[in-house]
C-alpha cells in the first residue's frame, strides 16, 4: 500500500458529504480519496469538485474495479448496502458501509462471507462508539463500576423527525423506518456497552399513526406521505442468554419528547448516556450520582470513526465495529419486525 490510503466513495448524498467526506479531509496525510460514484452522475460530478475528488463514476462497479482502492466507503440507501460492499470486496477493497448493515441479516450474512473470502476489513457505520462518552462509560463498565448489567433502555425517540429526503421512507429501499434508522445506532451502543450478550427472544410492536396523517408538521421540507411505506414508531422487548433484558423505543414521529439515551441499570451501579452519569450506592449510607470532571462539547464522533478506521487499514487491525455484530443487531431488526406482523414472540437460534 503507498503511504496514503485510497479511498473510493459510493454514493455522494447526505451523509457522505456531512461526515465520510469531511473525516478524510481530517486526515489528509493519511487518506485520499480518488473516486466517488453515484447512479446521479451529476451529482458525483459537483461534490468531486466540492472535495478535490479526481474520478467520477455512474457505476460503482466499474469505480471498484478500475481504481486501486483500498477502502471503499458505501453512502447508498440500504437497499444497495449489499450489492456494493460485495463489489468492493470482490475487487480486493476493504469497506466500511453505512448503517443499517443491509436490508435485512441475510445480507449481511453475504456480506461477511464476502469479507472472508477475499480477507479483507468490513465495518459498519455506528459512529456512536466512538464518542468520548461512550468509550469512558465502556472503560468504567470494564472496571466492574456498574456490576452485571442485567436490564437497559434504549431510546431513539423524535417527536417529528422523518427525513424528508433520499428514499427513507421507502420500505423497499430502506429496509423500514425509525428502527432501521436511527434504533440501530442506540442499539449497538448498548449491546457493545454490555459487552454482546447472545439475543435468544423478541417481542416488537411498530405503527404508521402519525405519519400519513394530514397536515403532518415537518420542520423542514414537507414529507412525501404517498410514498410513506414504513413504520414512525417501533417498540420492542429483547432477551438475552445471559438474563438480561433491554426495551427499546424509536420514533420518527411520536407525541413525545426527542430523547436519544441509553439506560444502563447493573447489580454495582446504573448509568445514563446523555448526560453521562453513574448512579451508585453507598452501602447504609445512601445513594451517590458521579458525573465525569472533563467538559462535555461536542463530541468528534466520527471524525474519530474515520481516523480509526482509515489506521485499521494502515495496520491491518480489527475494527471497533466488527461485521459480527452489526449483523446481530441486524438479526434482532429482523425480529422485530416479524414479531410486530406476527404477534407472536420471535425466538432467535
Ligand atoms: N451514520 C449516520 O449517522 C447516518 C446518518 C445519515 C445517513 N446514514 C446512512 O447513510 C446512507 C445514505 O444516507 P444519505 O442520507 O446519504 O442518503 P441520500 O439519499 O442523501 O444519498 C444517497 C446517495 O446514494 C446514491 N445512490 C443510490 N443508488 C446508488 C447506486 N447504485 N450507486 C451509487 N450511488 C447510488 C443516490 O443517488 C444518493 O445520491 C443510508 O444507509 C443512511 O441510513 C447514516
Amino acid at each position: 500500500m503507498s503511504d496514503k490510503v485510497r479511498v473510493g466513495v459510493i454514493g455522494a448524498g447526505g451523509i457522505a458529504r456531512g461526515a465520510h467526506l469531511p473525516g478524510y479531509a481530517r486526515i489528509a496525510d493519511e487518506a485520499e480519496v480518488v473516486a466517488i460514484s453515484d447512479i446521479d452522475e451529476p451529482r458525483a460530478q459537483q461534490v468531486a469538485a466540492e472535495f478535490g475528488i479526481a474520478k467520477t463514476y455512474a457505476d460503482f462497479n466499474e469505480m471498484v474495479t478500475a481504481e486501486d482502492l483500498d477502502l471503499v466507503s458505501v453512502c447508498t440507501p440500504p437497499f444497495m448496502h449489499c450489492a456494493a460492499t460485495v463489489a468492493a470486496l470482490n475487487a480486493g477493497s476493504n469497506v466500511i458501509c453505512e448503517k443499517p448493515m443491509a436490508m435485512n441479516a441475510a445480507e449481511g450474512e453475504q456480506m461477511i462471507a464476502a469479507a472472508k473470502q477475499n480477507d479483507k476489513m468490513l465495518t459498519i457505520g455506528f459512529q456512536s462508539r466512538f464518542g468520548e462518552r461512550a468509550q469512558f462509560l465502556k472503560h468504567l463498565i470494564e472496571q466492574g463500576e456498574l456490576g452485571e448489567i442485567y436490564y437497559a433502555r434504549v431510546l431513539a425517540l423524535r417527536r417529528r423527525g422523518i427525513p424528508w429526503w433520499g428514499v427513507f421512507v421507502e420500505k423497499d429501499k430502506n429496509g423500514g423506518g425509525p428502527l432501521i434508522d436511527i434504533g440501530v445506532h442506540t442499539l449497538d451502543l448498548t449491546l457493545w456497552l454490555m459487552g454482546h450478550p447472545t439475543p435468544t427472544a423478541v417481542t416488537g410492536a411498530v405503527f404508521t399513526k402519525l405519519a400519513q396523517r394530514p397536515g403532518l408538521y415537518s420542520r423542514r421540507q414537507p414529507i412525501d406521505q404517498d410514498r410513506y411505506t414504513v413504520e414512525d414508531f417501533a417498540t420492542a422487548q429483547i432477551r438475552f442468554d445471559t438474563g438480561a433484558v433491554i426495551n427499546l423505543e424509536t420514533s420518527w414521529a411520536l407525541n413525545i419528547d426527542n430523547e436519544v439515551n441509553a439506560y444502563l441499570c447493573g447489580t454495582e451501579g446504573g448509568a445514563t448516556l446523555r448526560p453521562l452519569k453513574i448512579l451508585k450506592e453507598v452501602p447504609h449510607a445512601g445513594l451517590l450520582d458521579c458525573t465525569p470532571a472533563h467538559e462535555e462539547g461536542r463530541e468528534r464522533i466520527h471524525e474519530e470513526q474515520f481516523a480509526c478506521v482509515v489506521r485499521n487499514v494502515k495496520e491491518g487491525t480489527p475494527p471497533l465495529v466488527k461485521p459480527e455484530q452489526a449483523l446481530i443487531v441486524q438479526r434482532i431488526v429482523d425480529a422485530i419486525y416479524e414479531s410486530a406482523e406476527s404477534g407472536q414472540m420471535v425466538t432467535l437460534a
